[in-house]
């Protein structure tokens, strides 16, 4: 374990509310390992802050018909407060248009370029003229190559999770105009990635205890061969190349700005030095940052990956002055009641309107309960429910509860001598002890869904431990050993208020001042759990409910209203994409789609989501190259009849000659089913 630790969570856009699956994501799981770390007395720091840079804010301000600095400004300032509410804890949220952020940024490329790392290439892209635009990213949309999703975004395909340019896509179109682009000549400085991939395995290689999804993720993408990645833009928004750069190299700087996947993970670096000078020791930052006793975590959802794991560490090898990740515990997606959640059709649940209605703990122990850390997990409001009636209520709950009740009415709410342990103690003493050692180890190894059970172990053992006492008969047959009792169980409250503290810091505070300890739970020690206790004569504060229970009537309300949102969508069949715009019937009479019959399929070396179908036309034959191999064997297509856009431009796929489309129904969860004309329907006819 090194000297001092610096934890990130990744920078949110700034361009709309957050929603439990970031919360699940990089953010719970971050400050659970921070809140352990520091009751643990390390130097650990805790940086986040808003994203608000490229095209996401400028496509949200398109939306809205406002600036972007209105939106960062908007969002900024929501995601930060809803931050707090919840209880996450940062050390300092920053923001990616201060100025500190700019001068960092541009030093950083400043110094890559000096140092030779960039190359610079001038070459066609894709050009809305109509907006005025280059179409960078998600200004851009189309086909996936890779498994044939229709609107995968210029940067990446969210179906297939693969990182596209914008060239990749098949009939691009533009996301602010729906217009087809046009091709325009443009210059940017390339990371040349597959000049650093050896050095990149190299360091990976020496990192084997990393999560297994992260490391798989990584490996596949060095078999497929790092590609060089622009990081530029032409945008009127975000950080300016630097001018005597871009000077250096004769190219005109204007609405030349830094890839935002360049500028945010810097934005860690930015939020630290102002961290730095908030302490009023602007060094302070290079101690996390420069420092080899210093170990990185960034905590991040698997969308991520590629940025943080490999192409950030590039950028600081390259630069030579900065640590290295130590470690990028990325978790997966989080669904809710069994649907993917989607910001753009409100299927969520949101911080913002979570916070009105419920405790900020009982969401964060089921999350912590059910995160997906090795695989996608489920949130349902059933489960909600559930894990807080059931586990918080019924468990902790009770024995505080009870505990205490009983201290008030039988001991004037004094803390009790204890005699000397039986069995029984005993097993209580090392339960607490281990659950200690165990839970900590866990969070260490990032493993919170296993600490959270631990935790919950230990609660229910407290509970079997004052039924097995039944301190109610001993206060007659027994006092001496009535009163042990509860001496031991206010002890063991005592330790459960230290350890929930990193999970449920509200409620840890509610035992805390029932308990009327010293301090608080949040600078009790880790280590001084289950040894130190609470004095003899100790008084105790107020016996207050910790967990009112949820009932069905509130949990009923969220579920209808996730199910309104499903319902509205069957109704109406899955709405349009937001950027999909209405059209004539002249226009779609544009489209020429014919029912053909597939005469063979077969699958497609090295593209594991393509088939290669010859289809019958009725007057002649075409190849069509089809994104379908996940979810239909060749067998079973042979002599199906299809629909097929036969006015379809030709293209090449991985190679191949691709001269049409097949029509697919895709439902929400991805299932996709072709669609099928009548048997009776002759080969050839035209589909309107
Ligand atoms: O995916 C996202 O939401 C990005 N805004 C995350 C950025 S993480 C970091 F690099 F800043
Ligand atoms: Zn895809």
């Amino acid at each position: 374990m090194k000297d001092r630790i610096i934890v990130t969570s990744a920078l949110p856009y700034a361009n709309g509310p957050l929603h439990i699956g970031h919360i699940a994501g990089a953010y719970l799981p971050a400050d659970i390992y921070v809140r352990y770390n520091r009751l643990k007395k390390r130097d650990i720091l805790f940086i986040c802050g808003s994203d608000e840079n490229g095209v996401p804010i400028m496509l949200r301000a398109r939306k809205e018909g406002v600036s972007p600095q209105a939106i960062v400004d908007r969002y900024h300032a929501m995601n930060k407060q809803d931050f707090e509410k919840f209880g996450i804890s940062f050390d300092y949220y920053g923001r990616t248009s201060s100025a500190t952020h700019r001068e960092t940024s541009q030093g950083i490329f400043r110094r890559l370029a000096e140092n030779g790392v960039f190359r610079l290439k001038t070459e066609k892209q894709l050009y809305d003229p109509e907006a005025k635009l280059f179409l960078a990213d998600r200004f851009v949309y189309g086909t996936c190559p890779k498994c044939g999703y229709e609107n995968a975004y210029g940067d990446q395909c969210e179906k297939c999770g693969t990182s596209l340019s914008p060239a990749d896509l098949i009939d691009p179109k533009s996301a602010v105009t729906n217009t087809t682009p046009v091709m325009k000549e443009t210059t940017h400085w390339y990371l040349p990635l597959a000049e650093i991939q050896p050095r990149l395995e190299k360091w990976i290689a020496s990192h084997p205890d990393w999560k297994p999804n992260v490391l798989g993720q990584v490996k596949s993408w060095f078999a497929d061969g790092l590609k060089d990645r622009a990081v530029t833009r032409d945008l009127p928004w975000g950080v300016p190349v630097p001018e005597d750069v871009a000077a250096k190299e004769g190219v005109d700087v204007e609405n030349k700005v830094l890839y935002v996947w360049f500028d945010a993970p810097i934005g860690y670096i930015s939020a630290t030095k102002e961290w730095a000078q908030q302490q009023g020791d602007p060094e302070l930052w290079k101690k996390y940052w420069q420092d080899e006793n210093a170990s990185l975590v960034h905590f991040i959802g698997k969308d991520n990956i590629v940025f943080h794991c490999l192409i950030f560490p590039a950028m600081l090898m390259m630069h030579g002055d900065f640590v290295l990740p130590d470690n990028v515990p990325a978790n997966e997606f989080l669904n809710l009641e069994g649907n993917k959640l989607s910001t753009s059709r409100n299927y969520a649940v949101w911080l913002k309107d979570y916070l009105e209605k419920f405790e900020p703990d009982s969401l964060r122990y089921t999350l912590a309960a059910n995160l997906p850390e090795t695989r996608d997990a489920d949130f349902s409001w059933k489960e909600f429910q559930a894990r807080h009636n059931n586990e918080l209520a019924d468990i902790i709950g009770n024995f505080i509860n009870r505990t205490f009740t009983f201290l008030k009415k039988n001991f004037d709410g004094v803390m009790p001598p204890a005699a000397a342990a039986d069995a029984l103690d005993e097993e209580l003493e090392q339960k607490i002890q281990q659950a200690r050692e165990t839970m900590g180890e866990h969070i260490e190894h990032f493993r919170i869904k296993e600490a959270t059970r631990e935790l919950m172990d230990l609660a229910r053992f407290a509970n079997k431990y004052f039924n097995d006492k039944a301190p109610w008969k001993t206060r007659k047959e027994d006092p001496e050993q009535c009163a042990s009792t509860l001496n031991r169980c206010a002890n063991t409250a005592y330790a459960l208020a230290v350890m929930m503290q990193p999970i449920m810091p509200f409620s840890a505070e509610k035992i805390w001042k029932i308990l009327n300890a010293p301090g608080s739970p949040e600078t009790a020690k880790w280590d001084a759990v289950g040894t130190e206790t609470l004095p003899v004569g100790h008084r105790f504060d107020e016996v207050k409910i910790v967990f009112k229970k949820i009932e069905d009537e509130v949990i009923q309300k969220e579920i209808d209203t996730l199910q309104a949102v499903l319902d509205s969508r069957e109704d109406k069949g899955t709405p349009p994409e937001e950027n999909v715009e209405q059209i004539t019937i002249d226009e779609f009479a544009r489209t020429e789609l014919r029912v053909g019959r597939i005469l063979s399929a077969e699958k497609m070396k090295g593209a594991d989501r393509l088939l290669k179908l010859q289809v019958d036309l009725g007057t002649e034959k075409r190849q069509i190259i089809a994104g379908i191999a996940q979810h239909y064997s060749p067998e079973q297509l042979t002599d199906r009849k299809v629909v097929v856009v036969a006015n379809l431009k030709p293209a090449k796929l991985r190679g191949e000659l691709s001269e049409g489309m097949v029509l697919a129904a895709v439902a929400e969860d991805g299932s996709l089913s072709l669609v099928a004309p009548d048997e009776a329907t002759p080969v050839g006819a035209r589909v309107r």
